[in-house]
């Protein structure tokens, strides 16, 4: 592993819980939030995976995430996380919402009700239930986000992508709904789509393309800790990371943090989407 960046404390003190924290883009934004001194509360179902998540993190010298094994599909599971965090920290001050599936690219017609349940149920029903568990947690933190990952398919629905593109239509209106039921309290929505990025996820999508065109799921990390800032409110509707990474390279080195949120960076089409 290459050595951790400087640690500039910007997260001391504060909880972070990450859904999908076993590979791909929530490991990263998991591992980026306890490298700038955040205590991550990863879930994820594959053990050795939450493990190695852990070894990385100590091995940078930094607070020990706590690990939690859970199957979103199982919504109960939530709301005993819930009660755990209450109980162990009382509030929670940033919740990333990743875990996400595909399902199967096939027309709709041909879709088995078992995978479109599947689908619905981790993508969608999951991110409700995460929701109803931690809202209490956040609204009792004194500046808190919600940072849900939606897809370009969810504004731009194309064949065969039909349970994913619903579930992260849902997850849009979901999100919406959250920020507007907690527009005058101190919790703040932020609803990102990464883009084509170089993930399990995108290579099953797309098993011909080659991952090395891709950006790493790492280069997601600093828009993501951006939302989370708390001088700062994350822009409402869609942020587009291919529009802000776009945006932060024209702007050249030096002038990247400021610009880092900037309203102009939402949604954008983004080639071939996921
Ligand atoms: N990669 C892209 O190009 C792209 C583009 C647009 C949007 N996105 C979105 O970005 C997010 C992250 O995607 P990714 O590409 O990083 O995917 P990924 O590499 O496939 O990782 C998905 C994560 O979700 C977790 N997960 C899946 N099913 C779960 C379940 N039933 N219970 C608990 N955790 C579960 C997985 O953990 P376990 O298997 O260990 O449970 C894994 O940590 C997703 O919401 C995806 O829709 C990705």
């Amino acid at each position: 592993m290459a050595p951790p960046p400087a640690h500039d404390g910007q997260f001391d003190g504060r909880t972070v819980l990450v859904t999908g924290a076993t590979r791909g883009i929530g490991r990263a934004v998991a591992l980026g939030f306890a490298l700038a001194g955040a205590q991550v509360i990863a879930t994820g179902r594959t053990q050795g995976a939450l493990e190695s998540l852990d070894d990385d993190i100590r091995s940078a010298g930094r607070k020990r995430p706590t690990l939690v094994p859970l199957d979103l599909a199982e919504g109960d599971g939530l709301d005993r996380l819930g009660a755990a965090i209450h109980q162990r920290w009382g509030q929670l001050d940033v919740m990333v919402a990743a875990a996400g599936i595909l399902g199967l690219t096939t027309p709709i017609a041909h879709l088995d009700p078992k995978v479109w349940e599947q689908v619905i149920n981790v993508n969608l029903t999951a991110n409700y239930r995460l929701v109803r568990a931690m809202d209490p947690l956040l609204r009792a933190a004194p500046n808190a986000r919600a940072i849900f990952l939606t897809s370009g398919v969810a504004a731009h629905p194309r064949a065969f992508w039909g349970a994913y593109a619903a579930s992260k239509a849902g997850l849009e209106a979901l999100a919406a709904v959250y920020a507007d039921e907690t527009e005058h309290t101190n919790v703040r929505v932020a609803v990102v789509n990464p883009g084509p990025m170089r993930t399990r996820m995108r290579a099953q999508a797309f098993p011909g393309e080659d991952p090395l065109t891709l950006p790493e799921p790492v280069e997601i990390v600093p828009l993501i800790l951006d939302l989370a800032r708390t001088d700062q409110s994350p822009p409402s509707g869609v942020i587009s990371f291919p529009a802000w990474r776009e945006q932060r390279a024209d702007q050249g080195p030096g002038q990247e943090k400021g610009a880092a949120v900037a309203g102009d960076a939402l949604s954008s089409s983004e080639g071939p989407k996921a």
